[in-house]
């Protein structure tokens, strides 16, 4: 009697600790996750996070510029379809260029300077997340999209030959009085351009996966992140400008390269920045710049390769898990393709024979519902009519050094309210370049420390 009443008591134990999505420990095996607060509200909910980074500076806001919290106003929002298809030209510029580069794909050898530029790039209209910063003397606030896979930092700018519409003024470099162009036989000129110049400035030009592209002077100003001021920040001068960066006066860039935002200011913050993604579009979430109390209580795994790959971080994925179960997936699936982790692809990328056991199992764990078909890169989606709350297999990822990340239900489904698909997509090539994308990282405090050579990642910071 006694036996059995300890077996209900342990049963029911059980039953709470596969459903609760806070064990600490062991991975929960369900998300109950209420449908509605998967879905993006109309308002912008206020930044959760203020508290912990009030002494931290500094800490920009980041929000996604096709949500409510956006400061840009769009002529057209773009769908979830459309979205999925610049993701698409953004993933495939990344592998044409890290083939090439590699040496595994169609061109083969090594790359001129010009041919790096020309395929540096990639389709921007799919990188979603959007930071404010100051530019020039007096400060002039600029919207960029903020992008750990490109290095050239550059905003549109007068005299424009041909610039695409955008939000703010166009920046005038005539109305800064710390203006200057970069020098043609500096060191930063040969690494942005292989000392391309027009008289003795420095030109730069930047060409994307979609047929997007900036070109114009390398110049360098003051750059303010309240409260910091950068003084002599390089960055294009962007005066041919075309392709869909929406609203946003240019872009930001946080690859690990020379001359990325990273390298110029690596005194003032070490190298090492942090970002937290939020978890739908109508909250708000932030990055941050240098060492904080906050990047000390992250999970790290090594940046394996750097720098001769493309301006990308690398990191090496071990495994995959559904419902707290490690699905059988050799190691070498991971290891032939290569894995980075990207700030603009949405959709994470897999290896085929690492995409098919996890949407297997997924599928295994989702039979109560009804399966609907899905589009050309999302495979296993779900009509959700009716349905209050959701019951989903908890997702983990593994990377090296024993980092395994329980993601946020966000991060595993993506769509409308009444109809949601597993949000991962597998590449065709058993070798093509795996990458982590946004959607996977949203929640997550993620640490980028190269001095260290590790990304580490902390759940439930916004
Ligand atoms: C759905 O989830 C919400 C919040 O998680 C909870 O308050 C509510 O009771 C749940 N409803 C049902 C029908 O389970
Ligand atoms: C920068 O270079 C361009 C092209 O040579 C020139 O038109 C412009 O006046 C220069 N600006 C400054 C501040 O030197
Ligand atoms: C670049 O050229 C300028 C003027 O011609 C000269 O003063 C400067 O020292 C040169 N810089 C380098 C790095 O060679
Ligand atoms: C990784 O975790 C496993 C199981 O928790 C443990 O046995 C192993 O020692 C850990 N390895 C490292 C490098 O921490």
């Amino acid at each position: 009697m006694a036996n059995s009443l300890l077996i209900s008591l342990l049963q029911i134990y059980l039953l709470f600790l596969s459903f609760s999505t806070c064990a600490l420990g062991n991975l929960p095996k369900f998300h109950v996750v209420d449908l509605h607060a998967l879905t993006s509200k109309d308002v912008c909910s206020p930044p959760k996070y203020m508290e912990r980074f009030k002494s931290v500076k500094p800490t920009l806001k980041m929000v996604d510029r096709h949500g409510p919290c956006s400061t840009l106003h769009p002529a057209e929002k773009l769908s979830l379809e459309q979205i999925l298809s610049n993701d698409q030209s953004r993933v495939d510029s990344i592998h044409h260029r890290v083939s090439a580069i590699s040496g595994k794909g169609t061109t083969s050898g090594p790359l001129s300077p010009s041919q790096i530029i020309a395929q540096s790039g990639n389709s921007y209209s799919a990188g979603n997340y959007i930071v404010h910063v100051g530019i020039g003397t007096p400060s002039k606030t600029s919207t960029l999209i903020f992008d750990t896979g490109s290095y050239v930092t550059w905003v549109q700018c007068e005299p424009c030959k041909q610039c695409y519409m955008q939000q703010e003024p166009i920046f005038d470099p005539s109305q800064s009085s710390t203006f200057m162009n970069v020098s043609c036989n500096s060191t930063s000129c040969n690494d942005v351009s292989g000392n391309n110049c027009l008289g003795s400035s420095c030109l730069y030009s930047v060409q994307y996966g979609d047929g997007s592209y900036t070109s114009g002077y390398y110049v360098e100003d003051t750059l303010t992140l309240t409260p910091d001021v950068i003084q002599k920040f390089r960055f294009g001068c962007g005066q041919n400008n075309k392709g869909l960066f929406g609203e946003v006066a240019g872009l930001l860039g946080l690859s690990p390269s020379s001359e990325s935002f990273v390298s110029q200011t690596s005194d003032k913050y070490q190298s090492v920045f942090s970002y937290c993604l939020p978890p739908v579009s109508s909250s708000t979430g932030y990055l941050n710049f240098g060492r904080n109390s906050d990047i000390s209580k992250t999970n790290r795994t090594p940046i394996t390769k750097q720098t001769n790959f493309g301006p990308y971080y690398y990191i090496t994925m071990t495994g995959l898990s559904v419902a707290d179960k490690t699905l059988p997936i050799s190691p070498t699936v991971f290891s032939n393709a290569g894995t980075i982790i990207d700030s603009g692809t949405v959709i994470t990328r897999l290896p085929p024979d690492a995409y098919q056991p996890l949407k297997s199992a997924f599928r295994e764990h989702m039979t109560q519902y009804k399966m609907v078909p899905g589009d050309s890169l999302l495979d296993t989606c779900y009509d959700f009519t009716g349905v209050d709350n959701v019951t989903i297999p908890t997702v983990g990822v593994q990377f090296l050094n024993n980092v395994s990340l329980d993601l946020d239900p966000n991060g595993i489904l993506i769509g409308t309210t009444s109809q949601r698909c597993l949000a991962f997509a597998g590449n065709s090539d058993p070798n093509g370049l795996g990458i982590f994308g946004n959607v996977q990282q949203r929640t997550f405090n993620v640490v980028y420390d190269i001095p260290k050579g590790e990304i580490g990642f902390s759940p439930d910071a916004c």
